[in-house]
């Protein structure tokens, strides 16, 4: 048994001011708003500025989860980000995250699991507080998924966006009171490297000495997704012992408003309890999840005691969940 429990203890967000329609980029790709509506659910996305970076968008974000939290940077002694659109190659964003927020204790480091990257860089939280190897974690998925885009790709530029949210947990022993089915019960992560060529980024530092840009071949995603998807929330729930109907909230990384439905329907979850902003937000990768999190807690459906289901899946492919009591 776990030396230590990892509580919830605080979320935040950023969302990038500027604000991309479908009509708009119906003025750029040969591309439809109803299109777009119809086949991804998506109306609108946020684009970070010239100059603004993902660690910009992340430290926003930080700050304001410790605020929810009511602590201060001192607390923190972990941060891990998920990112694949970093300032830099290095240093990580996470380690640019702890100079900016004056931490000069701890470790500091980024996690690359793509779309899955907040639900892997949150089970390697949940790893370090179980053991006691950190005290306080900040765990952040930011993206300028807009950076590594083919504008000129219909089929890619229309799905993506850009945020960045944050989520602190704390560790605390099981032995006090009432907290023993609190916080991270479980978690499930897995890879499978053999589907590269569906969904990958064309350059990099030791290919090619570019950025690259983002292709997928969309459809064949969507099939993966869905299995994968609804296969990983089965095994968790199984492994924590707890039935599907009892979760209050499904928190899944917004790819695509029809892989959420189809996912709900395979396990037959009402559709109002799945915890939707692709709408508004588009796909923003590893931000998805901890970006949807705020949104029903600032919006009160999630409360405190609630059980919350995350997942997601992304390149590589890579894909998992985790199940946290708030
Ligand atoms: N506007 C208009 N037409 C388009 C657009 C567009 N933006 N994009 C593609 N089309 C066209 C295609 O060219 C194709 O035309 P054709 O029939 O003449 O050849 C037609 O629309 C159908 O294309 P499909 O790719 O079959 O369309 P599909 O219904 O599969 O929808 C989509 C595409 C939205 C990408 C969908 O497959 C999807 O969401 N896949 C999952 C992607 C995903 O989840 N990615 C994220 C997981 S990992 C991560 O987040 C990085």
């Amino acid at each position: 048994m776990s030396e230590f429990r990892t509580r919830f203890a605080g979320i935040g967000a950023c969302l990038p001011d500027r604000i991309l329609t479908n009509d708009e980029l119906s003025s750029m790709v040969d591309t439809s708003d109803s299109w777009i509506r119809e086949r991804t659910g998506i109306r609108q996305r946020h684009l970070a500025a010239e100059g603004e970076t993902t660690s910009d968008l992340a430290e926003r974000a930080a700050r304001r989860a410790l605020d929810q939290a009511g602590l201060t940077p001192d607390d923190v002694d972990l941060i891990i980000v998920a990112t694949t659109t970093p300032d830099f190659t290095f240093p990580s964003v996470a380690s640019m995250i702890q100079g900016r927020l004056g931490i000069t204790r701890g470790a500091a480091f980024d996690v690359q699991a793509v779309c899955t990257g907040f639900i892997y860089a949150l089970t390697t939280a949940d790893n370090f507080l179980a053991r006691g190897q950190a005290k306080c974690a900040l765990v952040i998925g930011a993206e300028t998924m807009s950076r590594i885009l083919d504008w000129t790709d219909r089929t890619t530029c229309v799905l993506f966006g850009d945020g960045a949210g944050a989520m602190v947990l704390t560790a605390e022993p099981p032995a006090d009171e009432g907290i023993e089915d609190r916080g991270v019960l479980a978690t499930y992560l897995r890879s499978d490297g053999r589907y590269k060529d569906l969904l990958h980024v064309d350059g990099g530092p030791s290919s090619t000495g570019t950025v690259g840009h983002l292709r997928m071949a969309g459809n064949q995603v969507f099939r993966h997704a869905v299995t994968n998807i609804a296969e990983s929330m089965s095994t968790l729930a199984t492994q924590a012992g707890v039935d599907i109907a009892d979760i209050n909230w499904f928190v899944p990384h917004q790819a695509n408003q029809r892989i959420l439905e189809g996912v709900a329907r395979k396990l037959s979850i009402p559709t109002e309890k799945v915890i939707s902003t692709v709408a508004d937000h588009g796909n923003t990768s590893a931000a998805s999840v901890p970006l949807a999190f705020d949104r029903a807690m600032q919006d009160g459906r999630i409360k405190s005691g609630d059980l919350v289901l995350m997942e997601a899946l992304g390149g590589g492919f890579t894909w998992g969940a985790a199940l946290l009591r708030v």
